[in-house]
């Protein structure tokens, strides 16, 4: 039987992912205790409390508090979400934002060994699928509970673009993204469809083209519109329906980023692909044809992970 809802959720990371997605969790009610941590004094402490005062509205039981202490924010949690983290910033090279968030995410992988040591930990810092394999590194968990979100997201966009292609609702686009959460994305065109009916034969190949790339460039074109800070309700909605397979144990099939063990042919990397998600964390990793065209896609994706693997070995972390 099913176990519905979680003891303890701990949010690390109290910005605009982390207080949107803290939101979105109160309200649904999945959690017993939902804590929100940041090492900005008064910041999770305030964000906590203002979702925690929506309640009688909102009319959700959750428990809401933020803290600055790491350990008591990780102690018994049920599942930990880490959202800490810095975004590029112009001027800082892509090793340095590397080796600023993994010396970040360092320490809270190590308080969730200490404190949390059966949960289940979905990764959000980026350059994601890289900062999922240090935390699974650091924390020694197995690779069924710790996840990282790239694929949860572009699927959520590439789904929208093809549903305001067609003019239908986006609840009946099905379709997901695979490999890494960057410009070496894998939209799958051959899976996508309307309630079953193939995409490729409702829109002409020039349309499904551009929405491919626009689906890559996802994060960009929020990023240019915003001109200050990146996108956080469409990353906190992905992450939501990460966390409620694995709190509602609905073992949901979502494309989400494992560290994956031979399968598609790669060893040692963590990509986007189609798993069974709930309450134990991935139970497991579905090997899907694609096209040749969309293989040799994943394997430029898998390289651009692999290299930046290879620089954070190089880092003194
Ligand atoms: N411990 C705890 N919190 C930290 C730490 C740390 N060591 N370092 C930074 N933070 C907090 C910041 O204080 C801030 O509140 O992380 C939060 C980041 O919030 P935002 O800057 O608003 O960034 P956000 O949009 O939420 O993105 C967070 O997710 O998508 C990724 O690239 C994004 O890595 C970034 C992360």
């Amino acid at each position: 039987m099913a176990k519905i809802g979680l003891s303890k959720i701990c949010v690390i990371g109290a910005g605009n992912i982390g207080g949107t997605l803290a939101q979105r969790l109160a309200e649904t009610d999945v959690a017993g205790e939902l804590v929100l941590f940041d090492i900005v004094e008064g910041l999770p402490q305030g964000k906590a409390l203002d979702i925690q005062e929506s309640a009688p509205v909102m009319g959700f039981s959750t428990r809401v508090w933020g803290s600055t202490r790491l350990e008591e924010a990780v102690d018994g949690s049920d599942l930990v979400i880490l959202t800490a983290g810095l975004a590029r910033k112009p001027g800082m090279s892509r090793s340095d934002l590397l080796s600023r968030n993994a010396q970040i995410v360092k320490g809270h992988a190590e308080a969730i060994r200490a404190k949390a040591p059966e949960a289940v930990v979905i990764v959000v810092t980026n350059p994601v699928d890289v900062m999922a394999y240090y935390v699974r590194k650091v924390t020694g968990f197995p690779r069924e509970r710790v996840i990282a979100e790239s694929g949860a997201l572009d699927s959520a966009r590439f789904r929208w673009f093809v549903a305001d292609a067609l003019g239908v609702t986006p609840r009946d686009v099905i379709g997901f993204t695979l490999g890494t959460h960057g410009d070496t994305m894998v939209p799958v065109l051959s899976h996508c469809s309307v309630n079953g009916v193939p995409v490729t034969k409702l829109l002409p190949p020039e349309k499904l083209k551009a929405i491919v790339e626009r689906t890559k460039k996802g994060g960009g074109e929020i990023v240019d519109l915003l001109k200050t800070g990146s996108a956080f309700y469409a990353p906190s909605a992905a992450q939501l329906e990460m966390a409620l397979a694995v709190a509602r144990d609905e073992h949901r099939l979502l494309s989400c980023s494992v560290q994956l063990d031979g399968e598609y042919g790669f060893k040692d990397v963590f990509l986007s692909v189609p798993v069974i998600i709930g309450r134990s964390g991935i139970s497991k990793i579905h090997e899907i044809d694609l096209s040749s065209d969309e293989q040799t896609a994943l394997e430029a994706s898998a390289k651009a992970v692999s290299e930046d693997l290879k620089l954070l070995a190089t880092m003194p972390l």
